[in-house]
């Protein structure tokens, strides 16, 4: 399911340099949040890509942390600040003169969010503010991709998934913080960007439940159950029932990168759009069966269920990706089963205490791209003389 003899190593260095139509190969790459989750992951593979790489984050999260895990506090530019703080904000972007950034940066617990609202509008809402007023003030920005959420819709627990002309909201404070972010953005797009010429090409893109190694995440399932199982306990679910489209890390990057890629091309018509990236609409699954087949990978996995209700969370969250395939010809290429085994792999190599975490990630990224690729995704298309021996 997933060969790990790769080809020689001067093929592969060629033939990566020229996915995502090659845009990324030393271009100046911003990523806000780049110390998180996503933002490591994003932050790996644009190296990989040959992009010149910086981040804007607040703090490294979690303890252990993808970011420490790979070393790419060494591989980086890293600017420490508060995206809250404006002039923080656009000094470090006039400082490295980012021709493409993306803005990953918020605080992303839901939970949290009923603990710390102003925080969560603050860092959501004004930070993403904060990144369009440096698109419209640092001069040389040729595009950026803001990431919300799936969360940004008004939710009404119905079996349709979202399409990205549906109404946003948001309860709770966290999904109304990205909701606000979709408004601003959208405000911003018309009344200082459009589609002039000489100005940012934008897009914002809506995605949720995204599992992979490296999470460290409090309160979500496929980090409580690794905190869990590597010492030997049962995890506690908290809401086995919820249903969700879960989403591997890299299935969800290659949406955001293709969109950045569309933007500078400047060919796609995605500039001003909102995309939602998923997977297919049958492919739902209960936290409960996720827990099931994430502990086939363990040697000791078992759970109890105790449910909550300080935190209330949707039960049903769908979201329609027609949009990204029809316009980007986007689309997730793992099974449910082949997401769960990825993530499973690379935690047991990180428990394993033996490993270098960056280069097992490059791994697992090359591995994608070639799954990418033969499932014939135009991002993962290479030039024929790209897949040359050289
Ligand atoms: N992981 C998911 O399943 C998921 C689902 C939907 C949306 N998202 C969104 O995707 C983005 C990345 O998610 P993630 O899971 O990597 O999040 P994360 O919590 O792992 O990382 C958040 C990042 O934002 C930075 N940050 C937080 N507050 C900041 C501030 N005030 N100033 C500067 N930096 C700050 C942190 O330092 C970190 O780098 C977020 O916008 C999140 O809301 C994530």
């Amino acid at each position: 399911m997933w060969p790990h003899t790769d080809p020689q190593p001067a093929t592969v260095c060629l033939r990566v340099s020229m996915l995502f139509n090659g845009v990324y190969r030393g271009r100046r790459v911003l990523i806000t949040g780049h110390t998180g989750f996503k933002g490591s992951w994003m932050a790996t593979w644009l190296l990989e890509l040959g992009a010149d790489v910086a981040g804007f984050s607040v703090d490294v999260p979690t303890s252990p942390a993808n970011f420490d895990a790979s070393g790419l506090r060494d591989k980086v530019r890293h600017y420490e600040g508060d995206i809250r703080d404006r002039g923080a904000f656009l000094a470090a972007a006039r400082e490295f003169k980012p021709s493409c950034i993306f803005h990953l940066a918020a605080q992303s617990l839901v939970r949290r969010s009923y603990t710390s609202p102003v925080e969560t509008f603050e860092t959501n809402a004004i930070g993403t503010l904060n990144v369009l007023e440096a698109l419209r003030h640092v001069p040389g920005i040729e595009a950026a991709v803001l990431i919300t959420s799936d969360k940004c819709y008004r939710n009404r627990d119905w079996v349709w998934g979202y399409r990205e002309t549906d109404t946003l909201g948001g309860e709770d404070p966290y999904s109304s913080s990205k909701g606000c972010a979709e408004l601003i953005y959208h405000s911003y797009y018309c009344s200082f960007f459009g589609r002039t010429a000489g100005l940012p090409a934008t897009a914002t893109a809506r995605a949720g439940n995204v599992i992979g190694g490296g999470d460290w995440t409090p309160d979500a399932i496929v980090p409580d159950c690794v905190r869990s199982w590597a010492s030997g306990d049962p995890v506690v679910l908290r809401n086995p029932h919820a249903v969700r489209s879960w989403l591997q890390v890299l299935e969800v990057l290659s949406g955001y990168m293709w969109l950045g890629a569309s933007l500078l091309s400047g060919a796609s018509g995605a500039n001003g759009e909102s995309f939602n990236f998923g997977p297919p609409s049958e492919a739902t699954y209960s936290v409960e069966r996720l827990v099931s087949e994430f502990g086939k990978h363990w040697a000791k996995a078992s759970w109890n269920v105790r449910p909550m209700h300080d935190a209330p969370e949707a039960q049903l969250l769908k979201l329609s990706c027609e949009k990204a395939l029809a316009q980007l010809s986007w689309r997730t290429v793992l099974s449910f089963e082949e997401t769960l085994a990825l993530t499973a792999e690379w935690y047991r190599e990180y428990l394993s205490g033996s490993a270098d975490m960056f280069e097992f990630s490059l791994d697992q990224i090359r591995r994608y791209q070639r799954k990418a690729s033969q499932s014939g995704l135009p991002w993962a298309r290479s030039p024929e003389v790209a897949w040359q021996a050289v």
